[in-house]
């Protein structure tokens, strides 16, 4: 089979008179495949299953006029955007300005000037085959661009769980705690109202906020004793040096906000900067909580997980002291609802106190 054949434009051409759509065929039929139709109806009826690139419409028809077929062309779907080009004998300014606004691309006088009709009807095939092509780029290039923003959204996620998982190898008890605070941060920001967008930044925030301890030595980050001032110090530098780490990613600054003010107090008793209340940024008062509570529910070197009535008793005396009483209030929440007390990585040990006489690293 001739492949150009194949390639060939469709035209359908719909007029009652017959010497006309003959015209049509003999002076089209060398570019386009021409399928000729006597009646807007029967035309409508071809269009519903079939695809064509031009249609040359008469405007005068008995039953529906050329009008009334391009109307309904342009209500479907499948035909709203075929060009159409009217054909008819007499045109005044009134009638042209009425096709145009109908969304004809063009029209044409009969009786036909060969290469008026050859060169109108060409015309709008190349720029219909121009946009096509436009379109199916800029389809593909989305796409491509899409692609490749999904994988640096994994390679981004990827890396930073390999972090994450530095500090993980680095502190014994706290297996999986960035991964959990991450998903309680997220929890509470959903229950918030955060945006899904925002709960993805929050939850990249909640993994990384302890990467500063990358920089503590393993001996008093596994050390069982009491820790001296000067330790407890050095514990409490992994808020900076978390914030230095991450500084470097400048086009997501709030990283190290979450890793420096995650051990901020709402009364101002906190470090590194003693912020208080909303001086604290939100997102870090929003760890802050989830941070808390995950060191109740999980093993340290010194407890098992406490017992969940006391940890509710622990986040509600804090409301307000420890905790932003917005955040702490939800996460009260969130515990009322777990009722099987699945909220938690370890075994419950009913001796378990809570923070007393010891700051959670
Ligand atoms: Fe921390």
């Amino acid at each position: 089979m001739d492949e150009n054949k194949q390639k060939k434009p469709t035209v359908l051409a719909v007029d009652d008179d017959d010497v006309n759509l003959f015209m049509v065929n003999s002076i089209l039929g060398p570019m386009a495949r021409v399928v000729k139709k006597s009646s807007g109806i029967v035309a409508l009826k071809y269009l519903s299953d079939h695809n064509v690139d031009l249609v040359l419409l008469d405007f005068n028809m008995p039953g529906m006029d050329g009008m009334e077929v391009l109307a309904e062309m342009r209500r479907r779907e499948e035909t709203k955007n075929v060009p159409v080009i009217f054909m008819t004998g007499e045109i005044d300014v009134e009638l042209e300005t009425e096709v145009f606004q109908a969304g004809a691309v063009d029209f044409v006088r009969k009786p036909f000037a060969p290469m008026v009709l050859k060169e109108r009807t060409r015309r709008v095939l190349q720029n219909e085959y121009l946009k096509r092509n436009l379109r199916d780029e800029v389809a593909e290039q989305t796409q491509l661009a899409e692609e490749r923003l999904a994988a640096h959204i994994r390679l981004f996620d990827q890396t930073i769980l390999a972090l994450v998982k530095t500090i993980d190898a680095k502190d014994k008890y706290t297996q999986g705690h960035s991964q959990r605070v991450a998903e309680y941060t997220r929890m509470i920001a959903k229950r918030a109202g955060e945006s899904p967008a925002r709960l993805q930044e929050l939850y990249s925030m909640g993994l990384l906020h302890d990467i500063g301890k990358i920089g503590v030595p393993s001996s008093i980050i596994n050390k069982n004793s009491r820790l001296t001032d000067e330790e407890y110090n050095i514990i409490k530098s992994h808020t900076t040096l978390g914030a230095e780490i991450l500084k470097p990613i400048v086009e997501f600054p709030k990283l190290s906000i979450g890793a420096r003010n995650h051990h901020e107090r709402w009364d101002g008793r906190g470090y590194p900067d003693g912020l208080s209340g909303e001086d604290i940024p939100k997102d870090a008062r929003l760890i802050a909580v989830a941070d808390a509570y995950d060191a109740m529910t999980s093993r340290r070197s010194y407890r098992g997980v406490m017992e969940q009535e006391r940890v509710r008793n622990e986040i509600e005396r804090g409301r307000g002291s420890q905790f932003d009483p917005y955040y702490a209030g939800i996460m009260l929440q969130l515990i009322d609802e777990d009722k099987e007390f699945k909220m938690r990585s370890d075994p419950v040990d009913p001796d378990a106190l809570g923070f007393a006489n010891r700051v959670d690293k």
